[in-house]
């Protein structure tokens, strides 16, 4: 016998869309509304529409909306505030939760990821996923770690994108452009001594290209501070060989903080 869905299930359907990766919801066939007749106002007494302001005015260029709500910030509490009223982003409908940062503002080095996935989504944290439980091992391994007081001995991590791609996919170039201004204000406001860039879209948002694998183990400069492109932690617990590449840059990262003391 069929049994009529609860609202109960509505819900627990659309969970399940969402986690699909649904971010709007559609018809099977496109309706053109234009079409249907009003049956609120009969034709002859139909005013003249008005167009809401937003409808007339030019577009808002995302990227400089971005650039002025980012400026705007002048705290770290500020910022996470201005990116959850930032709306140019769409990513923003399908993620459950922004993820901002973690770790110690204070800290001398900031890692800076790619974007949460479902862990992190659901969390609001970055790296908490077994990516996340990776880097801290790899981090421990020099002395580092997310929860310590001491800024030279703690990490503050914060991602490119802070809202969750559907089926994490990878930020298109338009994403991450809107994000290029909080990122740059995230750096000034947290101002680490070093960077940290793991993977190809922090490269390309930080550095402008990406490569990994050429990119990674060579200081250069992104947002004003010297920064290291590293292997994303995920890309090392599938090619477990990378680990040694990983830990000659953790090295690396260890003696340049020293040098700076
Ligand atoms: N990978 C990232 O780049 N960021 C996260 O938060 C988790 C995995």
């Amino acid at each position: 016998m069929e049994s009529t869905p609860t609202p109960h299930d509505d819900l627990a359907c659309l969970a399940w869309q969402i986690e699909l990766g649904a971010t709007e919801a559609i018809l099977d066939a496109p309706v053109n509304r234009y079409d249907l007749p009003d049956k609120t106002v009969q034709p002859t007494l139909r005013a003249a529409p008005v167009r809401p302001a937003a409808e007339t005015a030019t577009p808002t260029d995302p990227v400089s909306a971005a650039g002025t709500a980012a400026a705007g910030a002048t705290t770290l509490k500020a910022l996470q505030a201005a990116l959850a009223a930032y709306p140019h982003c769409d990513l923003r409908l399908g993620a459950r939760n922004l993820v901002f940062s973690d770790g110690n503002p204070a800290a001398r080095i900031m890692v800076i990821g790619e974007a949460p996935g479902r862990d992190e989504d659901l969390q609001g944290k970055p790296f908490v996923g077994r990516a996340g439980q990776l880097l801290d091992r790899m981090f421990a391994a020099i002395g580092l770690s997310r929860h310590a007081a001491r800024p030279e001995d703690a990490l503050y991590i914060g991602n490119i994108m802070p809202w969750r791609p559907p089926q994490n996919r990878d930020p298109s170039p338009e994403e991450i452009a809107m994000m290029r201004p909080f990122m740059a204000r995230h750096v000034a406001l947290a101002n680490p001594d070093l960077l940290v860039l793991m993977g190809n879209i922090s490269c390309e948002a930080g550095l402008g290209k990406r490569g990994i694998t050429r990119l990674r183990g060579t200081w250069s400069e992104a947002w004003g501070k010297p920064a290291l492109p590293m292997f994303y932690p995920a890309y090392l617990l599938r090619t477990p060989a990378a680990k040694r590449e990983a830990w000659a840059d953790l090295l690396a990262l260890k003696a340049r903080l020293r040098s700076l003391t």
